[in-house]
Order: C-alpha cells, then structure tokens, then sequence
C-alpha cells in the first residue's frame, strides 16, 4: 500500500464536493424543500425514502438506514475502497491524492515509476507537436487541413507529428535521460530481440495523444497519411495503457462542458476530432476495440445517457448487438443508452461534414431507445403472428432481461414483452426468476443462437398481433427526422397530445413533416380520437393518410411508461434548436422548403411573413 492519506486532505476533499451532486450524478433527485430526494439505490423501493441534504452534506434512507457522506456513498454505490474512492473525488477537482509517510517501498518505487511514465509520455507528446509545426510536419499540417481540421481542433486535441526516420523520438528522449527499457516500456521505443536493435514505434504519422480524465497523456493513436497499412496504430498494452479501459475523446468532452448530459461513442479518433470540427463536443472514441463493461461503467459515472454509433451495414449491427449485450447488465434506474445507425457507407466524420452538425444532432436525438433495439432484435427474422416466432422471440427478450438489474427498465420490458407475447407478467416473472435460479455460469457470449428450450406459450391468448413487417434482414431502419418521430408517439400514443406545451412554436415550420404533425396536434385536442386506428381512418385517402399508415406500421417498440418522457425528449430538443436559431436562418429554410416545390400551408406562410416583418424591422 502507499502510504497513508492525511486526514487534513480528506477533511479539505469533503468540504469542496457537493454531495448532491456525488449522489445526483447516479440517483435521480427531486428537490424537495431544503433537501432533494428519489429512490434508494441500497433497497429496493417504491416510493422514495431516500434524501439528501446539501446543507449538511449527508445522505439518509429513511427506510433501510443507509447514510453517510460524499466518501461514503461512492464506497458503497460504486464498491470502491476508500482510497479509491478518495481517488475519485479527487479527480472531480483536478487535486492529486497527497500521501504521508512510506511504508511500502514497492508500493512508492510502483508510483514513482508510474509518475515517470506520465511524465515521458507527456514530453512524447510535446515532441509530436513541436513536429508538427516545423518544416517535416508540413505533409501532415496538408492532411490534416485536408480532413477540414482547425488550427484550434488539433490544438484542442494536441494533435501532432512523429516524424519519419527511426529515432527521432528516441534521441529525443534519451537526450533527456529517459533510458531506453523505459522507452520500451510504454510502447514508444520497439525492441527487435533477434537483431537487438531498438526504434521509434511511430515514424511519419499523425499522432493523437490518449489522455485520461485529468488530461494526462497515456498513450497514442498514429495514422498513416497514406495507404500504407495498418493505417491507425495504438500504443500497446503499457503500465498506464489499457485499450479495453481508455476512451479518446473523453477528457476533451469534459473540458467543453461542465455539465455533460450525454456522450456519443463513436469508432474512430476522426469521428470523434470531426464531430468537434463542427461543434459536437460530447464524442468519444474506443481504441480499434468493441465497447467494454469497463468502458460503459466509467461512461455511466459521468453522464447518465449514451449513445452507440454504428455503421448501418451488416457488421454495425452485430457490433450493436454486442453493444446492447454490454450495457443490459448496467442499466440501473436513471441510466439510458441509445443506438444510432448511420446510413450505409458514412461514418460520423463523413456524415457530419456531409450533412452538418444540426442534422447529426437530429440523429442523436432519435436514436433507437435500448429497449426499441432488444424488441427489434428479438423480433428480427421472426414470425411473431406464429407460436414458434412468438416463444424465440419472448425467450430472448428473457434471456437479455436476466441481464438487466431490477428496477424501472426491467419492469417495463417485461411489461411490455408480456404484451406482446401473450403471457401474463406474473407468468414472465415466474419464468424469469426459474432462469436467474437455473442459470448455471452460462458463457456469456451472444444471445443470437437461438435455440433455446422453447417456453410453450398460449396462443390464444395473444393480445397484440404485431403486422409481419418484411425485415429486410441485417440493415438498418430509416432514420426518421425528429417531427416524424414526434408524430409517431403521438399515432400510436395519442393521449400523450395532453402533455404537449400548449403552443406549438417548437415545431419546425421549414420540417417538410411540420403540416401533418400540427394537423395531428390539432385533431388529438379536438378529442375524441384515442386510438392509432381511428385516427388513421381520419386521414385515410389523403396524402398524409399514407405517411401515417407507413409511420404506423413502424411498430413503437417504446415501452408505453417510457413513450411520455421521449415525446418530451424530442420536444425539448427542437425547443433548444430554435432557441439557437436565427430568425434569417429560419426564413432561409422555409424559403428553401418553397424552392424545393413543397406548398406552404397557411401557418407556414404566416411564420414566413413573420419572419420577414421581423428581419425588416431589424435591418
Ligand atoms: P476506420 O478504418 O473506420 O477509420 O477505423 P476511420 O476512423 O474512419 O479513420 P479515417 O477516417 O480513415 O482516418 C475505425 C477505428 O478502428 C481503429 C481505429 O481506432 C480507428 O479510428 N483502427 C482502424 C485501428 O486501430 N487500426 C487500423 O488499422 C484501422
Ligand atoms: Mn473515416
């Protein structure tokens, strides 16, 4: 062990982190008078006993007697040891862990190693970027301008240059008396054993330094500016380095932005520095490896909702599959991940620059809910009007909710899957808790083999008959814009057309979908209609008639509890787009709309005028 950490410093750590937002960055509170409050995450409960007080700095459950400080909760939240949980605290302020005495010489000769390596890395770093800006970096300054980077963007990002030759980095290091083992050491020196030689691991590439929360380098990504291959290379495994662990991006994500809502994991360092290009700072990237446990956890510590990025080719898909396979069993209350799949052939990087930074966000905000993704999946390649469909597809989604920790998602999809299966929930739960109790260590590999003993369930029970959609196998849906999504939820919710802001000056009036969801909106307050078919059979013939039946036959796979918070959701999203918009952006864009031959309707042609008024009076 190190040595001890002085209680001054802990008294000090205390006195500057705020409890509330320890325990809110993993508990959902309300505020409620002096106090906030929300579920226990010690017990398990229905109704909330559990506070927290900012005054006193002090967590108290009411019903199980679970209490302490900001210390205290991390230890028993995040089952950390103290020192760790210290640690952790730490880092939120940027403070290194000061320690007293030295009892274990390993222990100091173990962190005087790893300071060293810190510390090598980060004049490595340097290096790159001095290389950079002189003359032999010129070719990469051209490739990076030629990829539309910034100046600031490969600042931000301490991108830099390591220069071809075979030990520039070498002389460099060991002109500063970093010996060579050390060099080795952490990935930036290759020893030949055969020949004895020993050079730089990066010759003439694009260096994108890894940091870690604190910004402290640990390890390099290396693009090619040419063919050759492998085009990226990562630093190997080192004492600080581990690929399975680290996330590029993230410590940039958290300098943009003090209060990260979410983050969007991506696949690449160009996805990630391109998305900053056009002002999206919330992407991380993994290191050449599928998202881990590991990855998905430290996420979750920071934000409370993210998003998956795929490609929407075959591989992307299985990629996502594997994603969802890693979050089921992390997806506590208060936590939520997305899948977002990108149209065949671009990555972020292209989509972004093809389609600007508005559009992707869009993207963002519609992304596939986990559980919309677990039904798709289960369904995909199934008959659900037939039993045998039906039993596979109900025998999946249990087999995935085995995963999930108890708590609102997992009631949820069970309630949902009892639904469209046709058993009741007490019957999905009596199945669930005998595969909990049965569940011998199972590998946990892939729940796509699906030969699985069948559950026989009651056919005639069968309460919802899913249309037989012709799932064009391994592809992607369609992304919907955000008005489309909005019209969905309200087709196939349309008593949720209560919880809409009264008026309606969010909806986009350029959307080509912005007629039909305010006729939608209308209709629903006009009440009567309280069912997706009768509201169909309202349309039915028009044009709009036919953009609702084919949104209708987009089956919700939004669990009914969820689909009032992603209405919202969507609302709030284009609330924040046009607060950010220019009144002569918005007039471009109807006018654009009108250009493209689509007739205004009477509230678009008004907001036009409005617009204009408003530009002439400001001229
Ligand atoms: P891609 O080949 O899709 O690269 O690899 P990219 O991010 O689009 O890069 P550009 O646009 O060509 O520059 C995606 C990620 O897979 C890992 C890297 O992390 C890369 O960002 N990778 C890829 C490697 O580690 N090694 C490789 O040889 C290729
Ligand atoms: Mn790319």
């Amino acid at each position: 062990m190190a040595g001890q950490i002085p209680q001054r410093f802990i008294d000090d750590l205390l006195g500057r982190v705020d409890v509330v937002e320890v325990v809110g960055e993993r508990v959902q509170l309300k505020k409620a008078g002096r106090n906030f409050s929300g579920l226990c995450p010690f017990h398990q409960e229905k109704s909330p006993s559990f506070t927290v007080s900012a005054d006193k700095q002090f967590y108290h459950c009411f019903g199980c007697g679970a209490h302490g400080n900001a210390l205290r909760f991390l230890m028993e939240y995040d089952k950390l040891p103290f020192p760790e949980a210290v640690e952790q605290l730490a880092g939120r302020l940027g403070l290194d862990v000061p320690r007293e005495g030295a009892d274990d010489p390993r222990a100091q000769q173990r962190e005087k190693k790893r300071k060293e390596g810190v510390n090598l890395l980060e004049v490595a770093g340097s290096f790159y970027r001095e290389r950079l800006k002189m003359q032999e970096g010129q070719s990469a300054q051209r490739y990076l301008q030629g990829r539309g980077l910034s100046p600031e963007v490969i600042a931000t990002y301490g991108i830099g240059y390591a220069p071809g030759g075979w030990e520039a980095l070498k002389q460099h290091l060991s002109a500063k008396g970093i010996s060579e083992p050390v060099q080795v050491e952490y990935g930036l020196l290759i020893h030949r054993e055969d020949t004895g030689r020993t050079y730089d691991r990066f010759r003439d590439r694009v260096m994108f330094p890894i940091r870690d929360l604190r910004g402290r380098t640990l390890g390099f990504g290396g693009r090619v500016m040419g063919d050759e291959q492998p085009k990226y290379l990562n630093s190997p495994e080192t004492p600080v380095f581990h690929k399975g662990r680290e996330l590029y991006g993230l410590y940039e994500a958290r300098q943009a932005s003090s209060k990260l809502e979410q983050l969007v994991i991506v696949e690449g360092y160009m996805d990630v520095v391109a998305l900053a290009q056009y002002g999206i700072h919330n992407a991380v990237a993994t290191l050449g490896t599928a998202t881990t446990e590991d990855h998905l956890s430290r996420l979750f510590r920071l934000v409370s909702r993210v998003v998956f990025c795929f490609d929407g080719d075959r591989a992307g898909r299985q990629a996502a599959s594997r994603a969802l396979e890693t979050a089921l069993p992390q997806m506590i209350d208060g936590r939520e991940a997305r899948f977002l799949f990108l149209p065949e052939g671009d990555d972020p990087d292209s989509l972004v620059r093809r389609e600007g930074s508005e559009a992707f966000q869009d993207r963002v905000t519609c992304a596939m809910p986990l559980s919309e993704f677990l039904f798709e999946q289960a369904a995909q390649g199934r008959d659900l009007n037939m039993v045998e469909g039906r039993e596979r597809f109900a025998s999946q989604v249990l087999e995935a909710l085995n995963k999930v920790p108890d708590g609102m998602l997992k009631s949820l999809l069970l309630e949902s899957l009892a639904k469209r299966s046709g058993l009741t929930q007490t019957q999905l739960q009596g199945l669930l808790d005998k595969r909990v109790a049965a569940s011998a260590p199972k590998e946990s590999a892939q729940w796509e083999p699906v030969d699985e003993p069948s559950l026989s369930l009651p056919v005639e029970s069968a309460g919802h008959k899913p249309t037989s959609r012709s799932r064009r196998q391994g592809t992607a849906p369609r992304a919907l814009s955000v008005v489309s999504r909005i019209v969905q939820v309200l087709l196939h919710e349309p008593r949720l057309v209560e919880v809409l802001p009264e008026s309606l000056d969010w909806l986009p009036e350029e959307s080509e979908e912005a007629p039909l969801c305010r006729d939608l909106i209308a209709l629903l307050r006009a009440g009567r209609y309280r069912s997706p078919q009768v509201v169909l059979a309202h349309f039915q013939g028009s044009q709009e008639g036919q953009v609702l039946a084919e949104l209708a036959q987009r089956e919700l796979l939004i669990p009914k509890a969820a689909r009032e918070t992603e209405l919202l959701g969507l609302v709030k999203h284009l609330v924040d787009k046009r607060r950010r918009r220019s009144p002569q952006e918005e007039y471009d864009a109807l006018l654009a709309l009108e250009r493209e031959g689509q007739k205004l309707d009477k509230a678009q042609r008004q907001r036009l005028a409005e617009l204009m008024m408003e530009l002439i009076q400001h001229r």
